[in-house]
């Protein structure tokens, strides 16, 4: 059996062989990547793949996005705001760049013939695959909660979300690859005793930058120290001005023993195009107070004209309504055909 140091190595490989080829081929690519709607988007997400998927779309690869309403509820037990948090996110992401007429943007709950391929494709997977998963473990661990059906097949289900509309590339952290290994598995067992209808997806691995939150630590809205796409300019400066910092004076790049000025430094990094040591100098020892300002006004200064975008479409709900009904029409007509596929090819055409 392979070892995880050679599957890594050869994801690696081809990741970077995708990445050679997608410039000049790239109407031959497919890809499919999502969100959970548990939230408003923010800086470590646009950074960490909504850029990337912008980038892609424009390229010409072909582009969908799933809104995974179904995956709120692997860890949780409510859908509470799920709906507000679902057109938020269309907001965001056209605020963002993504353009509707090229990107199919969808929903889980909307697409039946989506969610049905989940019962061919468990059959295809062990207990004991589905148990060492370890995102799987993690999540389960950071949710307090027992392991839910829900959450130890969630990996299958997000099989299903990329071989539904038969995504090739999934743009990934290499903290995803367990899931792409295991729906690449699914793909090739599903060909070998059935029929070809699968392609065997590749993670990209993006080189995007991992921003890390106000504090250093990992950006995450429970903690507190994410700056959201949707925030105010004073609600930026409000969230940047609790930033917590230390006592030196002297500002310097050192993630390690500072992590508080080193988030700050980063954020400045990303949204100004300079490196952190570089401003870390400029500033010297200015001290916090003035690392705040400049982390402050380049913050705002990146995002306001996806804000000003944002404004626009939050007044155009039933636009927003619309862009996600179109998506999920499209998405519904391609599960269908997909579906069409494994029945015949399973010989369940009745
Ligand atoms: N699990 C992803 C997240 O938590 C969202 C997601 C759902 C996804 N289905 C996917 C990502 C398929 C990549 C491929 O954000």
């Amino acid at each position: 059996m392979a070892s995880d140091s050679d599957t890594f190595r050869k994801q690696q490989e081809m990741s970077d062989a995708v990445k050679a080829d997608l410039a000049e081929h790239p109407g031959a690519y497919t890809m499919l990547t999502g969100d959970r709607p548990t939230g408003r988007l923010h800086l470590g997400h646009y950074f960490g793949t909504i850029i990337e998927r912008v980038r892609l779309q424009n390229e010409g690869v072909k582009t969908n996005i799933v809104i995974a309403d179904y995956q709120v509820i692997t860890d949780r037990d409510t859908t509470e705001h799920i709906h507000d948090n679902v057109l938020n996110m269309v907001i965001d992401y056209l605020a963002c760049g993504m353009d509707p007429a090229r990107t199919m943007i969808f929903t889980h709950s909307s697409v039946p013939a989506l969610n049905q391929l989940m019962l061919p494709f468990l059959s295809l997977v062990s207990e004991a695959e589905l148990l060492r998963n370890p995102t799987v473990k993690a999540e389960q661990e950071a949710s307090g909660h027992a392991l839910t059906g829900l959450l130890l097949t969630y990996p299958v289900h997000q099989a299903c979300d990329i071989l539904f509309c038969k995504g090739n590339i999934v743009p990934v952290g290499r903290d995803q690859l367990p899931h792409i290994e295991q729906t690449r598995q699914i793909a090739r067992r599903f060909n070998e005793r059935y029929a070809k209808v699968f392609p065997e997806p590749v993670g990209l691995l993006t080189e995007s930058v991992l921003l890390p939150g106000l504090d250093g630590r990992k950006m995450s809205k429970s903690y507190g120290n994410a700056i959201s796409l949707c925030a105010t300019e004073e609600e930026t400066a409000k969230l940047i001005k609790k930033a917590q910092t230390d006592s030196d004076r002297t500002i310097t790049f050192d993630p390690e023993s500072r992590p508080g000025v080193s988030g700050l430094l980063t954020t400045a990094a990303v949204t100004t195009g300079r490196t952190e040591q570089d401003i870390a100098a400029e500033i010297g020892d200015a001290g916090a107070g003035a690392l705040k300002a400049y982390v402050t006004e380049s913050v705002n200064a990146y995002l306001a004209p996806v804000r000003e975008r944002r404004r626009a479409l939050e007044r155009d709900i039933p636009f927003i309504e619309e862009v996600l009904a179109q998506g999920n029409e499209l998405a519904n007509e391609v599960a269908q055909s997909t579906l069409d596929e494994v029945r015949e090819a399973m010989g369940m055409v009745y």
